[in-house]
């Protein structure tokens, strides 16, 4: 079967262009813009309370007829290491000084909630007609009950190697997410750099190697871009950065300013903000620490002890311990979402 018809096959869904989830820069304001525009809306569901939750489940319910999606993290929550997170303050102990801060009074503890028993119940409850993962997919007895549903279930791989276990485990849909890509590496079956590629090596790669139909992720921000996904064999595309900037985003003053200066230029891999390798415009700590540092804890315990140097800096009106994600490819006008989608959409016809 032609992919894109199979993509679109999802009722309801015009445009094969999925505005991905974006955990802490948008809510449902922004994917209901993109569903209204008859792209996919997306919720990012890893950083929200369980109340907030089940609220943004309902005004998505509630404020559209077409499909939407919901994108929850997949990832094995570490057991808490209290020598490496002692390391990890150590290392941040001159910022805690400059700061005033007292790190005795920082709690430990997990930034992002991967997908578990009570999402399920959300799912089977809501039925939103795609169900997208991040880091993998979730325990099976958890990954049938979303299937149960009758979700059309996706997620993201970073190597050949995990577009076939993703499609081995009854993806409908794979996610080719490429080097360029702004925030977490969806990587999960290595955590090897050196075995991440960009989106045009890698989504013909996948496309060859799986049958279900892939989208394309990763440095797409025009129709042009679109396009040359198209013809590497792209059934959707899967587009962040380009939506940053959208007014329906909530994506922060001190982002946006980013994002649409020269900074956003020099973006680079980094692990200080949770413990997983994420893209983000080089800041004050990036460069002084490192992107990647080995002392910061397992994903998500690394969040927890630079999150008031990023409130102090942030009253200042300074983004030095902010994660100021972004792709390699920053195009982010501010512009309605409906536009954006419409506009990359051009990209799957011309
Ligand atoms: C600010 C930001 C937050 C992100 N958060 C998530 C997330 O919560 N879940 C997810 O599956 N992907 C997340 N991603 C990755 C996107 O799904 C996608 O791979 C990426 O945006 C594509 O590359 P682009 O930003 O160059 O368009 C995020 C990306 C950005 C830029």
């Amino acid at each position: 079967m032609n992919p894109l018809s199979n993509f679109l096959s999802i009722p309801g869904l015009e445009l094969p262009v999925i505005q991905a989830p974006m955990a802490g820069v948008q809510d449902s304001a922004l994917a209901l813009a993109v569903c209204h525009a008859g792209g996919l809306g997306s919720l990012p569901a890893a950083m929200l309370a369980p109340d907030e939750l089940v609220r943004q489940f309902g005004l998505l319910a509630a404020g559209t007829e077409r499909p939407w999606n919901v994108n929850f993290f997949a990832h094995t929550p570490p057991l808490p290491d209290p020598a490496r997170e002692a390391a990890w303050r150590e290392l941040l102990a001159p910022y805690y000084r400059e700061f005033a801060i007292d790190p005795a009074g920082i709690p430990a503890g997990p930034g992002r909630q991967p997908f578990d028993a009570r999402a399920a119940e959300l799912v089977e409850q809501f039925r939103p007609a795609v169900v997208s993962f991040h880091f993998g997919l979730p325990p099976d007895d958890l990954l049938a009950r979303v299937k149960a549903s009758g979700a059309f279930v996706m997620s993201s791989a970073t190597t050949v190697a995990e577009a076939r276990w993703l499609e081995s485990r009854g993806v409908d849909a794979v996610i080719a997410q490429g080097l360029e890509a702004g925030g977490h590496r969806g990587m999960f079956l290595s955590d090897d750099p050196t075995t991440q590629v960009g989106t045009f090596a890698l989504l013909p790669q996948i496309v060859a190697a799986v049958r279900c139909p892939v989208i394309a992720a990763g440095g797409i921000a025009t129709p042009e871009g679109v396009a040359a996904a198209r013809a590497l064999g792209a059934a959707a595309v899967q587009v962040g950065t380009a939506y940053l900037n959208c007014p329906e985003a909530t994506t922060s003053a001190l982002h946006r300013a980013a994002l649409t200066g020269e900074t956003a230029l020099h973006t680079a891999l980094t692990n200080l903000f949770s413990g997983r390798p994420a893209r983000g415009i080089v800041n004050r700590i990036m460069r002084e620490i490192g992107p990647l540092c080995a002392a910061a804890p397992t994903f998500p315990l690394a969040t927890s002890a630079i999150a008031p140097l990023r409130a102090a800096a942030e009253k200042l009106g300074r983004s030095d311990f902010t994660p100021l994600w972004c792709g390699q490819n920053p195009v982010c006008p501010n512009e309605p979402a409906a536009d954006i989608t419409r506009r990359l959409a051009r990209g799957f016809t011309a």
